[in-house]
C-alpha cells in the first residue's frame, strides 16, 4: 500500500505536466484500481495461479522458468508491450485460444489504457519490483 501511495503521488505530479495527453497515455493511478481485478490470480512479485508481473514490460510471453504456461502462451512469440497487452487483455480467450487465463477481459479501452499505464510503471519500478 505504501508503494501504491508513492506511485499515486508521482503520477499526480506527472499529470499536471502532461495535461491533455492523459487519455492517450492512460492514468496509472486509475490503472492501479483496475489491477485489483487481476489480483485474484496474479501479484506483482509472486506467482499465484497466474505468473508474477514484475518485469512484465519488454518480457517475452511465457518466459518465466518457474511458471507452468499453457502451450498456447508458449507458442505466441509475443513480447509484452502496450500493443500486445492491449490486444490480449481485451479478450484473452479470443486473442489467444487455448490460454489458461480464464478471464473475460477488460472491455473498456480507457480502462485498458489505464491498466497498461499502471503495469508499465509498476513492473519496471525497482522500488516495487526488486
Ligand atoms: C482467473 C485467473 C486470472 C485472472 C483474473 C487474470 N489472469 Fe492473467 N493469467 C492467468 C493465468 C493462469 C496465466 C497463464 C496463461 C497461460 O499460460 O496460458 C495468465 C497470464 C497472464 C499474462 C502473461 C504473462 C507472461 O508471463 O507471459 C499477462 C500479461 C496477464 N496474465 C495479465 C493479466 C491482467 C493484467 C489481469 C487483470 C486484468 C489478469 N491477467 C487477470 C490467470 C489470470
Amino acid at each position: 500500500m505504501k508503494h501504491l501511495a508513492a506511485l499515486a503521488a508521482t503520477a499526480a505530479t506527472l499529470t499536471v505536466g502532461a495535461g491533455i495527453c492523459q487519455a492517450a497515455n492512460g492514468d496509472p493511478v486509475h490503472g492501479a484500481q483496475i489491477y485489483q481485478r487481476c489480483l485474484a490470480c496474479h501479484s506483482l512479485e509472486h506467482n499465484r495461479s497466474g505468473p508474477r508481473h514484475c518485469g512484465l514490460f519488454g518480457r517475452p510471453a511465457a518466459s518465466l522458468p518457474d511458471f507452468n504456461y499453457s502451450r498456447a502462451m508458449k507458442a505466441t512469440g509475443l513480447t509484452w508491450d502496450e500493443a500486445t497487452l492491449d490486444q490480449f487483455l481485451e479478450n484473452p480467450l479470443k486473442a489467444m485460444p487455448g490460454t489458461k487465463m480464464a478471464y473475460a477481459g477488460v472491455k473498456n479501452p480507457q480502462e485498458r489504457a489505464d491498466l497498461i499505464a499502471y503495469l508499465k510503471k509498476a513492473t519496471l519500478d525497482p522500488e516495487i519490483c526488486k
